[in-house]
């Protein structure tokens, strides 16, 4: 268990529709993980405390209106930055590196509510062209393991009702599952989201344990869609 020597952490993510449970998923992995001893962090995208994120917030919001192509770059520029943070010293030269890749390298572990996949099947559901949308996405981190929570877009509306924001709308998301299914690729594990909550903890937990022993063995860190 734990962290040993220089094993990295692994870079997992939660993907799904509005509604689908990635959110309550998360937050259940996040003191498991912690419990036996990982160094773990909770991000999610959007992250909506910076100047890009507030204008991402105040855009789902419907308290401005931006075409499709401007978003989209918003929400891209939203996990660059995150990814950006600084210099550090490596042995004599000055190297560039993210804080999210120097989170991994020293160990932790992320989660990640939302990612890239989120960015291209959200605008790409729009009309936009997969290949555009995938674009400004290439070169981030690639995740080691996508969880997607798999739930047909009737149940997830079903759900507790959709909130005020722009996309929780049925005839859109299910836009959105169309095309989650184009993305998946080798690192997904879809998980059935209407199972009852404690069977969908089980079977995430199963995967991510598997993901960071993988990792500590020293997996390569990757970039997507590259
Ligand atoms: P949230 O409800 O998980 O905070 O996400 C807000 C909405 O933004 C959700 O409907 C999905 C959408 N979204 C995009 O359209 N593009 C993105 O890149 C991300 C991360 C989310």
């Amino acid at each position: 268990n734990g962290q040993c020597g220089n094993s990295r952490g692994a870079l997992i993510v939660l993907e799904g529709l509005d509604r689908s449970g990635k959110t309550s998923q998360s937050s259940r992995l996040l003191p498991y993980l912690e419990g036996l001893g990982f160094p773990v962090e909770l991000w999610r995208f959007p992250d909506r405390n910076t100047c890009v994120g507030e204008m991402i917030s105040s855009y789902l919001a419907n308290k401005s209106q931006l075409d499709d192509q401007t978003i989209h770059l918003l929400f891209s520029a939203n996990r660059w930055e995150k990814r950006d943070c600084g210099h550090y010293k490596d042995k004599n030269r000055l190297a560039e590196r993210s804080l999210m890749e120097t989170k991994l390298r020293s160990g932790t572990t992320l989660i990640v509510d939302r990612y890239s996949y989120s960015g291209v099947a959200f605008s790409s559901a729009k009309g936009l062209d997969i290949e555009w949308c995938k674009a400004p996405e290439m070169g981030l981190l690639a995740p080691d393991l996508v969880l997607y929570l798999d739930i047909p877009p009737e149940k997830a509306a079903e759900r507790g009702g959709y909130g005020s924001e722009r996309y929780e709308q049925l005839e859109f998301q299910k836009k959105v599952a169309e095309c989650y299914k184009i993305l998946q690729d080798a690192t997904w594990k879809t998980v059935d989201a209407c199972l009852p909550m404690e069977d969908v903890e089980r079977q995430i937990r199963e995967s991510v344990l598997d993901c960071v022993t993988t990792c500590q063995k020293g997996r390569t860190l990757s970039k997507l869609w590259l």
